[in-house]
Parts: C-alpha cells; sequence; structure tokens
C-alpha cells in the first residue's frame, strides 16, 4: 500500500475538495457511521432535510455518535431532534455545527471545548457531497453540478458502490493522461487526445472507434478537485454522463461510486428508457472494471517511466498535489499548469470534429 508521502505528495496526507461520502436514499434509513480522511464521522439527516457530518466522537466519554445502534434513544427513533444529534450515551445533544446545545442533566451554559468538528455537506444529484480540508478552510469552488440531472428528459442514476481499496487515488487520477491505455485496457483506441488543466479542474478530450458497439466514441471528461470525475460520452444515438468518484479513507485507501445519467428519448424519459439506462450503466461499469481490475493487482507506479507519446502523466501528477498544499502554494502551481497539453502522435479535437463540449459545467 502506498502513501501521499510515497508519491511524493504533500505536505497535506489527504487532498482538501469536494468528495461524495454517501448516497443521498442511505440517510432515508438512519444516521450512517463512516470514514474518511482517516477520521471516523457520524453522517445523518436532520429533520429538515439537510445532510450533517460531523467528527464521530462525542468530547463526554468518546461515544461513537452513530454507531451504538441498540442504545434505547436510537431503538426508539429520538436520536434526531431538528438538525442535531443527541449521542446514545448520556444524551448530549451536538447541532450541525458541532457544538452542544443541551445537555439533558445540566443548567447553564454548555462547554464550548466540546465541540466536534462538522464539515461542509450538500445534496448533489443523489450524492452527499462533503467538502474537506485538513485546516477546517471554508470551501473555495463549488461541486460539480449537470444541469441536465434536473432534466425529465434524463434517466436519474443509482450510484454503484465499489467499496474499499487498498489503491492510493493517484493511480486512479493518472487515467486522465493515460491515452495509451484505451486500445488496450477498453478497446476504444484514441484517434485525437488532449488534456487541459483549468485551476481545479483537469480536462480529457478524446475519441476513436469503440469495439464493444461498433461505433466512433466521442468523450469529454473532467475532475472538478481530486475527487469528483464526471465524463460526457457521445456514441451513435447514445449520450451519458458517467460519474467515478474517489474519497480517501485512510492513506493509500480510497472508496470509490460509480454512476451514468442517461439521455431518453422523450420527456419525460419513458420506461424503456430507464431500462436503456440501467443497461448502459451495466456496459460503462464493465468499462471501468478494466481499470479497476488492474489497479487491485498493479504495484503502485511510484515513478511513471513516461515516453514523449505517452500521455501527461507528469503534469497531470503535479495538478493533483496541488490539493495536498495549502491554497496559496495551489494558486501558484495553477498558474504554472493551467492551458492545453497535446500528446506526440495524436490528432487534436478539432481535426476530428469534437464538439460535445457545449453546456458542460466548467
Ligand atoms: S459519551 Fe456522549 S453524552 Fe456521554
Ligand atoms: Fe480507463
Amino acid at each position: 500500500m502506498a502513501t501521499a508521502a510515497d508519491y511524493g505528495l504533500g505536505p497535506n496526507v489527504f487532498p482538501r475538495g469536494w468528495f461524495i461520502v454517501a448516497e443521498s436514499k442511505e440517510l432515508d434509513q438512519g444516521p450512517l457511521a463512516v470514514r474518511f480522511f482517516g477520521q471516523d464521522m457520524a453522517l445523518y439527516r436532520g429533520e429538515s432535510g439537510r445532510p450533517v457530518l460531523l467528527d464521530a466522537y462525542c468530547a463526554h466519554m468518546g461515544t461513537h455518535l452513530t454507531d451504538s445502534n441498540s442504545a434505547m434513544i436510537v431503538k426508539n427513533g429520538e436520536q434526531i431532534e431538528g438538525d442535531s444529534i443527541r449521542c446514545p450515551y448520556h444524551g448530549w445533544r451536538y447541532n450541525a455545527d458541532g457544538d452542544v446545545d443541551d445537555i439533558p442533566y445540566h443548567d447553564g451554559p454548555c462547554p464550548k471545548s466540546a465541540s466536534i468538528r462538522s464539515y461542509p455537506v450538500v445534496d448533489n444529484m443523489g450524492c452527499i457531497m462533503a467538502w474537506y480540508d485538513p485546516d477546517g478552510r471554508a470551501p473555495d469552488y463549488d461541486p460539480p453540478h449537470l444541469p441536465q440531472w434536473d432534466d425529465p428528459q434524463w434517466v436519474k442514476w443509482e450510484l454503484d458502490h465499489l467499496g474499499e481499496q487498498n489503491i492510493h487515488p493517484q493511480e486512479i487520477l493518472d487515467n486522465m493522461a493515460d491515452v495509451r491505455h484505451l486500445g488496450p485496457t477498453h478497446g476504444a483506441p484514441s484517434e485525437y487526445f488532449e488534456n487541459e488543466f483549468r485551476d481545479h479542474v483537469y480536462i480529457q478530450r478524446q475519441g476513436g472507434p469503440m469495439q464493444l458497439y461498433q461505433t466512433y466514441l466521442y468523450t469529454t471528461t473532467w475532475y472538478t478537485g481530486p475527487g469528483l470525475l464526471l465524463s460526457k460520452q457521445v456514441f451513435g444515438d447514445t449520450v451519458i454522463f458517467e460519474l467515478i468518484a474517489n474519497t480517501p479513507v485512510d492513506d493509500g485507501v480510497v472508496r470509490c461510486w460509480h454512476a451514468c445519467l442517461y439521455r431518453g428519448s422523450a420527456s419525460p424519459a419513458t420506461a424503456e428508457d430507464r431500462e436503456a439506462a440501467r443497461q448502459a450503466q451495466a456496459g460503462a461499469l464493465e468499462a471501468f472494471s478494466a481499470d479497476f481490475n488492474i489497479w487491485q493487482n498493479k504495484r503502485p507506479a511510484l515513478k511513471i517511466m513516461q515516453l514523449k507519446t505517452d500521455g501527461p502523466f507528469k503534469v497531470g501528477r503535479q495538478w493533483y498535489s496541488q490539493f495536498f498544499k495549502s491554497p496559496e502554494d495551489a494558486a501558484n502551481l495553477q498558474q504554472e499548469l493551467n492551458g492545453i497539453l497535446h500528446t506526440q502522435g495524436m490528432d487534436k479535437p478539432s481535426e476530428r470534429g469534437h464538439n460535445i463540449d457545449d453546456g458542460l459545467p466548467f
């Protein structure tokens, strides 16, 4: 298992940014115990509908707020009050900011030192997304949102939960520059290919003949920050947006999700569209699984032997490293990296009629 330091990332161990921490519908079953960024966390939905993510352990005696399901207060469904949550041991109540605002057997002000960390969270495209910054700084960009998510012609996704893997996310991010794996791994070799770096966004445009569906595939794929990949894919009459999300659990351990948003044949999308969407997501998952299977069994590529005709792995890794630095250092790095890179031996998108970028939110 390779760590951030092994890849030369740092000084922080975990990247700052927006990340998926759960699928929205998981919170309908009640509070969840989760672990990300080397921290145990408590995730729940308040009565207003607002999702809340807190560090897991109560300051009083260290009880996990959402991993003690046999306590009577939990069994009785009395743990959540408004957007606050009561500790199952002695009932101290934490609000959504992580401050204790009521202790059932104590008069007077609650101790400020009992506060625990609360993370910014949003409910976005069927996902609970959290902002992580090791020093608790506020978000400096918005999580990505596809306008198609709110369009009834598009069939909404349900997430494939790919679980925890002993893979450093760096190996997943390397895919963005990796033009030469698309033929051998996916049976869809690129004829054109480029990468663009735009501050916290990393874009890939590529296309070529796809073996699986015997058609030409055009894709524009982009990371918004270090954890959220979206990819517009057009082949024949089909248009999908693929989501691939990675969230660090511990240093060198990652949790991943996958999904596809599918354009139906009519508005609103029909039952046949929903079936086609399910199949399209399964097909995309199978293609992604080919990457995943390689990552699971490879040794970490702490250094890449990059040929001139490979994609720009090294610049891609520099881009990713910004999220392990202070915002000031990240801004300097962005200035250095911003721009378009072409890979030797590949056509440019304009030479192959790539015109699928209109309206993409980056
Ligand atoms: S341990 Fe949480 S209220 Fe006592
Ligand atoms: Fe891939």
